[in-house]
């Protein structure tokens, strides 16, 4: 095993396959041959991960128990993370994707911390709850999309009178994948506010996005309906997209390679998931593995967000899309 000339001389001689593998292995190499359990390629994407819903009714009521049972004292944020429901997963909810629904009391703060994974938060309901990101304090108003691109200071409170809820989307598992984790919580607990603002790169109110929506074009493959795309260009690895879809609006199915979680800012309908048929409403949240088949029909009139890892799939060159029939 120390590379010598006698070393060198019986690997070169060695008389059978067997005795091959064998000495390859002892040097942790594996034949590039052999049947594995789970091979090194195969014929066409398949995610590990299922089609899968969580009902915000039901999360909702669970968050009001939970500002019941727990403070931001003992929990570091009060969320439940959507984890998709596959032996040993814990945290994912796609592969790439991980999110929560999280909720804060009136008067309560969440400290301030930062992390590598990049975040963005679904304002589901809320009035008067606000969030500190580097040092500049927007609102969290119902319908609003909030930014906080990795290693930002960011932290949560609540003027208002009401449990605020929202939806939480971060890359974790991207990172968990890739290693570059990094996790701090803030010197003073909470981070002190600089700015006072309204308007920031890292806040889509609800009414731009309605407007942006009203403004965009025809949306041509028939696989998406009227599309906008929100920009994060200081959190490249995850995609922000809003739909809008009247009432009776069906889509030309397709499958794509990027992991999509979808969530309903407005109306109702049906969405197909592969094999899987999802009913949702309001604040629901349904998880689109890549690769699956997508159909969907809005029953009332939809407003529905979509993260998702397309952009970094399109720069690695992955992406690839088709319909479907
Ligand atoms: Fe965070």
């Amino acid at each position: 095993m120390d590379g010598s000339p006698r070393i060198v001389d019986e690997l070169r001689n060695l008389p059978t396959l067997e005795a091959l593998q064998a000495a390859i292995g002892a040097r942790n190499m594996t034949p590039g041959w052999i049947k594995r359990p789970k091979p090194i390629l195969w014929h066409e994407m398949h995610s590990e991960f299922v089609p899968a819903q969580w009902r915000y009714v039901e999360a909702k009521a669970a968050m009001q128990a939970a500002g019941r049972l727990i403070g931001t004292d003992l929990a570091e944020r009060r969320n439940f993370v959507m984890r998709n429901p596959i032996p040993g997963n814990d945290i994912a909810t796609l592969r790439t994707l991980i999110c929560a629904y999280q909720s804060i009391m009136p008067g309560e703060k969440a400290r301030s911390h930062r992390h590598a994974p990049h975040a963005l938060r679904v304002i589901l309901e809320s009035h008067g709850s606000y969030s500190t990101v580097q040092g500049e304090k927007t609102p969290m108003e119902s319908g609003d999309i909030v930014l906080t691109p990795g290693w930002h200071w960011h932290g949560h409170g609540h003027d208002g009178d009401e449990q605020a809820f929202w939806f939480d989307g971060l890359d974790v598992p991207l990172t968990h994948l890739l290693e570059p984790m990094f996790f701090e919580e803030h010197p003073d607990g909470w981070e002190a506010v600089d700015t006072v603002t309204d308007v920031s790169p890292m806040r889509f109110p609800w009414a731009d996005t309605l407007a942006k929506l009203g403004r965009a074009p025809a949306e041509k493959t028939g696989h998406f309906g009227t599309t906008i795309e929100l920009p994060a260009p200081s959190m490249p690895t995850i995609t922000l997209k809003v739909h809008q879809w009247n009432a009776g609006w069906l889509n030309r199915p397709y499958r794509h390679a990027s992991n999509t979680i979808y969530v309903v800012m407005q109306g109702s309908g049906t969405s197909r998931i592969a094999d899987k048929s999802f009913d949702w409403s309001f604040g629901d949240t349904i998880a689109a593995p890549a690769w699956c088949r997508i159909e969907h029909k809005a029953s009332g009139d939809t407003v529905m967000f979509a993260m998702s890892d397309e952009n970094l799939m399109r720069w690695t060159k992955y992406y690839r899309i088709e319909a479907v029939g």
